[in-house]
Formats: C-alpha cells, structure tokens, sequence
C-alpha cells in the first residue's frame, strides 16, 4: 500500500464477513480488507494493520460521490464492537449484499440460482430486533472491570449499553449486570492461571412473555455469583431466572461442551426456563439451548416451511437438528407426527416437555443425527416422510446425506445459516437427482453479514402415496 497516511483505493468485491475487498497491486497480491467499505466506490481509508500478505483498514470517507447505498452507521460503537459490518448500508443495499453472498455461493458450487425465490430478502424490524446477547466480561486497557461485547478482531471489550440491535429490555438488563458485576468487583476468570470467577454472561428474553433468563459463565464457582444473580434479579423486573454455567476450558467457547454428559448448568436464582412460542407452540428454553434469535423471522420461516409441505400432510415429519423441537412440533400439528434428532439432551429434555405441553405427538432421539438415522429409516421405512433439517453453519456433516437419502423422503427443506455449506450440500444432493426448488432469503440479524435461508427440494421421482404409517411410540399428554 502507498505510504500516504490515509491511502485512497476501491474495493472490487465483498467478504463473507461483510467487509469490502481491494487489491491495490493487483489482484491475488496484497488483499486490503476495508471495515466500512463498499465494493466500486473509491474511498479514502485509515490503516489499522499491515501485514506481509494482507492489511486491514477502515473507511474513513468516500471520495467523490458517496455509493448510492451508502448511510451514515447510526451507532457510535459502529467501528469499534464491529458486530454490524454491514450497518452503513441502507436496507435495500443490505438485501442486495445477501443476495450477491447466496448467488456467489450457489454459482461457485456450479448451481442454478434461478432457484433463488423472487421476492428478494424477507426482513422484519431492523432495530431492536435482537433477544439473545453474549458479553464478556474482562478488564480495560487502564484495569477497569468491564462488561461488554468483543471488538472486532481482538478479544478487547467494548461496553454496548446503547447497542440498537438489542430489545430495549435487555439494554437496560446489560446496564444492570454491568452495574453490579463491577459494583461488586466480580473478577474475570482468566483461563491461563485459573484466577477470577466470570467470563461470560449470556442473556436471552422471551417474545412472548417478555421474561429474561440470564446465564453466568465462570470459570469456577464462588458464593459471589449467588449474589450477585440476586441483584441481577431484583435489579430487572423481566428477569425470571439466572443460571450458572461452569466453564473452565481453554479457548474462546463460551458454553464447555453444551452436547456433553451433565452439560453444567445450575440454578442461581429462580427459574431454569423461559417460555417461548413459534407460531402457535408453546416452548419452553433452556439457558443452553439454540433458540432463534430474531423470533419475528423464526415465525415467518416455520410458517413458509409448514405451507411448502402443505401437499404432503399425509406424511411423517422427521426434523433434524431439532433443538426444542419448534420445527418438528409446527409440523407435527399439521401433519400428525414428527420424529427429531438433537444433540444435546438438554434440548431434547425440553423437545419432549414440549410435545406434552402443547398435546402433540412427537418423538425425540438425542445423538448425533448421522447415527440415528439408521434407526429412524426404520421407524419411517415406506411411508416417505418429510424431511427438514437445519444444520449449524458447517452444514451437514459425512453421512448425513446417505442417511437422509435412505429415508426415501417425499421433500426435503434445508434451513442454512451458511451460504457456503448450504451450496456445497445442494451440490451433492442436485448429483443425487434432486432438485432444489424454492431457495428463501431471510434477513435474520440486520446490519450483520449474516443471512438465513430456507430451500425446499423436490425428489428425483414424484413422491409414491403413503403405504404405511410410521412405527411410534405414543407420547403422552401430561
Ligand atoms: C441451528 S440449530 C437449530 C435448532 C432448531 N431447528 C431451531 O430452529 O431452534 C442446530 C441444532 O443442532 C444441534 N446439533 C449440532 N450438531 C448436531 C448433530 N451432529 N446432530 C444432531 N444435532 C446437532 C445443536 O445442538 C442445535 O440445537
């Protein structure tokens, strides 16, 4: 890069993350990753890295005219958290960056991207939308106990209690454990040496009660954190429970293990769940559970999955990744019966409580899904079941898709976070005959590079009548 303190260059292209891409010495030589930029339009930039191969930097202003998308970030931590890369665009450019991530992907893995829904990208509220935040607790460069979200690129700390992606309850509720964790010099748990106590706290607010359920993550147990979860409590009417999650494992994980035996969460202070609802199911949710975490767009897409099966009601559901159960128990009440498979035996506590409460019959198997899906093809074996699954952003892992293919499924919808696995995975079942139908886009997080899909896939040949029903065990209403 030239030596000029603030250098001028043009992005050409976007990365995944949300950032804009320059190559001043041409291209595949030295890559400039600009925070803030926007592929084609010229910007002068301030260097915050160089390296050999690569430098970062961020945008300072635009020269000559600004890009037709671009807007000024309406946050003040916009630089510095970096948590919404893609703030500075307006909403129709935003649309337009998740469109370029799925087409790029989709054309890469050498598919049609006529499959791509018309309608562009379905977004809801792009403020305030947020209800689950993850902080770290840590010190300041001057020793300050701080509670806050990790910079971009670093592990340094940025207090967020204005953060406008956040519901305005879990502001206040950041303001308040913030308040209390410094008020009472809880110290940070550092991993390397084993001193302090907190490392993270997550906190997660329910759409359809409005309560919080807040967990503290420490790195070992102290009778500090009984009281300060009492403070918490009294300190926030929507706060309904706060829960101790012990991690003392290295890296940067914050949950140790969530899958494993005894995944290590106890009760601080009053309740261990919270009550959410997709669509018309009630759910109940644990501290580690995966919930979505923009619940609006949760709804739109258990909605558009329950009418892409709506020909297929005759058939058995079988859900993988299934976490509480939402997507399986949706469709359970339309089509009957659902089977899920889940990971963690938390989540599949809860899936199973939330098939009493809601009345449905629903069965859940805890494992890994590639291993149970023998055991399924079994249970379904003739009876063409539909099939959805919604994978972590690494897609499905070996054996998944032989496993599905064995349960001779009538359709299949795949919910991806991960434009890239999602691609790949479509590659392999487009080799298999199948063809992927409808792809949705759903603006999940606005203002972040993340963006969710839902494509429904058709079989190779049309779905036969139901010969048989599924073998079930009942499950009864409590
Ligand atoms: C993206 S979440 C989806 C959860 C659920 N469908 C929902 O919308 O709430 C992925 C889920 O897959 C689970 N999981 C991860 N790896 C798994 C595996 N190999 N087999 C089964 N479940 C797995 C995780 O614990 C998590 O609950």
């Amino acid at each position: 890069m030239p030596g000029h303190p603030d250098p001028v260059l043009t992005p050409v292209e976007w990365s995944p993350k949300g950032e804009a891409i320059a190559w001043p010495e041409g291209p595949g030589r030295h890559k400039v990753v600009v925070f803030g930029g926007i592929p084609d339009e010229q910007a002068r930039v301030r260097v915050l890295h160089r390296g050999r191969h690569q430098s970062h930097v961020r945008f300072v202003e635009a020269v000559g005219r600004p890009h037709p998308n671009r807007r000024r970030a309406p946050c003040d931590r916009y630089f510095v958290c970096g948590g919404c890369p893609v703030m500075h665009l307006d909403p129709p450019g935003q649309e337009r960056f998740r469109l370029h991530l799925v087409r790029r992907e989709l054309a890469a893995a050498g598919l049609d991207e006529a499959a791509l829904a018309p309608g562009g990208v379905w977004t809801a509220e792009e403020w305030d939308y947020r209800h689950v935040v993850k902080l770290g607790v840590g010190r300041s460069e001057r020793g300050r106990l701080r509670v806050g979200a990790f910079a971009r690129n670093t592990r340094d700390l940025v207090a967020v209690p204005d953060c406008p992606v956040v519901t305005p309850a879990l502001r206040r509720a950041m303001k308040v454990v913030a308040h209390h964790v410094i008020d009472m010099d809880v110290f940070p748990y550092e991993p390397a040496t084993g001193r302090g106590v907190l490392r993270y706290v997550v906190m997660r607010q329910s759409r359809a009660t409005g309560h919080i359920l807040v967990t503290l993550v420490a790195g070992r147990s102290s009778r500090l954190l009984r009281a300060l979860a009492t403070r918490i409590q009294e300190g926030h009417e929507a706060v309904v429970g706060v829960q101790l999650h012990l991690n003392d494992t290295e890296g940067n994980a914050i949950f140790a293990a969530p899958d494993g035996e005894g995944a290590g969460f106890s009760r601080l202070a009053g309740q261990a769940t919270i009550e959410e609802r997709l669509l018309d199911v009630r759910l109940e949710v644990g501290a580690g559970d995966f919930f979505q975490a923009n619940p609006v767009v949760a709804d739109r897409m258990a909605a558009d999955l329950r009418e892409a099966f709506a020909d297929l009601r005759d058939r058995p559901v079988v859900d993988l990744y299934s976490g509480v159960g939402g997507f399986a128990l949706v469709l359970a009440k339309a089509h009957g019966f659902a089977i899920g498979i889940e990971r963690f035996p938390g989540a599949v506590e809860r899936a199973r409580a939330n098939a009493r409460l809601n009345h449905l019959d629903a069965e859940f198997l805890a494992g890994p899904s590639a291993e149970l899906l023998p055991r399924v093809a079994q249970r379904v074996k003739g009876s063409g079941p539909v099939v959805v699954v919604d994978p972590a952003r690494r897609g499905l892992e070996p054996g998944v898709i032989e496993g599905i293919l064995a349960l001779e499924p009538a359709a299949l919808a795949y919910v991806s976070c991960g434009p890239r696995s999602l691609a790949r995975d479509l590659a392999t079942f487009v080799e298999a005959g199948w063809k992927p139908r409808r792809i949705r886009a759903y603006d999940m997080f606005p203002n972040t590079a993340h963006v969710e899909m839902l494509t429904v896939l058709e079989p190779p040949t049309p779905p036969v009548p139901t010969r048989r029903r599924p073998r079930r065990r009942r499950v009864r209403p409590s």
